[in-house]
C-alpha cells in the first residue's frame, strides 16, 4: 500500500492476474489465454516455421536461444536485438495490454521460431498440414515441479501455489497450467517416429550441450564452423543467459513477473529437487511416476 493507504495502481491488475485457471478441451490454462483460443486454433503455420514445444519449465528459453543463435550463425549482437519472448513468439500467449503471440508472429519474418507449451492434441492443425519441424524438450518431472513452484510464485498470472506439499499434489493431479506432465511428455513422445520431430532432454543438454547442439544442427540440416559452435555454447550457458537482459525476462513488467520473488533463470541445474523434496514426498512422487509411466519406453534421468 502507498503512504496514503491506497493500493498501488498496479494492484488491480495483479489481483486480476492471480485468478484460478480456466480450461481448453479439459486442459487447465490461464483464462486470458482461453479467451484468445479461437485465433490460436485458426493459426496458419508456414512450412518453414520451426516449433519449439515443451511442458513449462523444461528448458524452453534455453532451446529458444540456441535456435535463434543457430538461425543467426552465432551472431551474438543480432540475438540481442530484442527480448527472447519477442524473438520467439509464444503461440497461445494472450495477456491484457500486451501483444498476443499471434500478433507477434504476424509481424515476424520467416523463417520463424514459434514457442508453444500446448499438449500435442491441442496443436493447431496447420502445423501438421504444413509438415513443420518440431523440437520438443522434456525435463525430469521432479525438477519441473520445483521450477514450476517458483515460477507460480514469481509469474503473477498463476493462482497461489500454496505450500510445496500442496503444489506437488496439484501437479500430480494434473491441475496446473497445461495439465498433466505425464500426458504431455508421453503425447509428444508418441510422435517422435515422425521424421519432423526431434525429442530432446534437459538432462542431456546439461550433460553434453555440444552433442545436443550438434543433434539440433543435424536435424535442421545446417552446418556451422567450430568457432560459431563455441560461440553458441558460450552465449547459451546458464551464466551468460542469466545476465543477458535479452534472455533473462527482466524486461517484463514486475506486475507480471516479480524477479525479487524468484529469478526466471533460477538455478539451471539438474537435481535441485533433492534440496526440496522430503523423503515421504519423494516416495509418494516415485510411486505416482511409476504408475503413470507404466508401459512406456520413455525414461527420465532423475539421478543426475
Ligand atoms: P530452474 O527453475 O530449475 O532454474 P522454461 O524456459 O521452459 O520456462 O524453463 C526454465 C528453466 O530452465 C529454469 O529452471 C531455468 O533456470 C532453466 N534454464 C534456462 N536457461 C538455461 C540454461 N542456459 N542452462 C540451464 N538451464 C537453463
Amino acid at each position: 500500500r502507498t503512504a496514503s493507504g491506497d493500493p498501488p495502481s498496479t494492484m488491480g491488475r495483479e489481483d486480476m492476474l492471480r485468478e484460478e485457471l480456466g480450461s481448453i478441451h479439459g486442459i487447465p490454462l490461464y483464462k486470458s489465454f482461453v479467451e484468445g483460443w479461437p485465433q490460436v486454433e485458426a493459426f496458419q503455420a508456414r512450412p518453414d516455421d520451426l516449433l519449439i514445444a515443451t511442458y513449462p519449465k523444461s528448458g524452453t528459453t534455453w532451446l529458444s536461444e540456441i535456435l535463434d543463435m543457430i538461425y543467426h550463425d552465432g551472431d551474438v549482437e543480432k540475438c540481442r536485438r530484442d527480448a527472447i519472448f519477442n524473438r520467439v513468439p509464444f503461440l497461445e500467449m494472450k495477456i491484457p495490454e500486451m501483444p498476443s503471440g499471434i500478433e507477434l508472429l504476424e509481424k515476424t519474418p520467416s523463417p520463424r521460431l514459434v514457442k508453444t507449451h500446448l499438449p500435442v492434441q491441442l496443436l493447431p492443425t496447420s502445423f501438421r498440414d504444413k509438415d513443420c519441424k518440431v523440437i520438443y524438450v522434456a525435463r525430469n518431472p521432479k525438477d519441473v515441479v520445483i521450477s514450476y513452484y517458483y515460477f507460480y510464485q514469481m509469474a503473477k498470472i498463476h493462482p497461489d501455489p500454496g505450500t510445496l506439499g500442496e503444489f506437488l499434489e496439484t501437479f500430480m493431479a494434473g491441475k496446473v497450467a497445461y495439465g498433466s506432465w505425464y500426458e504431455h511428455v508421453r503425447g509428444w513422445w508418441e510422435k517422435k517416429q515422425e521424421k519432423q520431430l526431434l525429442y530432446l532432454f534437459y538432462e542431456d543438454m546439461k550433460k553434453d550441450p555440444q552433442r545436443e547442439v550438434q543433434k539440433i544442427l543435424q536435424f535442421l540440416g545446417k552446418e556451422v564452423t567450430e568457432g560459431t559452435l563455441a560461440r553458441i555454447l558460450h552465449h547459451t550457458s546458464f551464466q551468460e543467459m542469466r545476465k543477458n537482459p535479452a534472455t533473462n525476462y527482466e524486461t517484463i513488467p514486475t506486475v507480471l513477473m516479480d524477479h525479487s520473488l524468484s529469478p526466471f533463470l533460477r538455478k539451471g541445474i539438474s537435481g535441485d529437487w533433492k534440496n526440496h523434496f522430503t523423503v515421504a514426498q519423494n516416495e509418494r512422487f516415485d510411486q505416482h511416476y511409476q504408475e503413470h509411466m507404466a508401459g512406456s519406453d520413455l525414461h527420465f534421468q532423475m539421478e543426475v
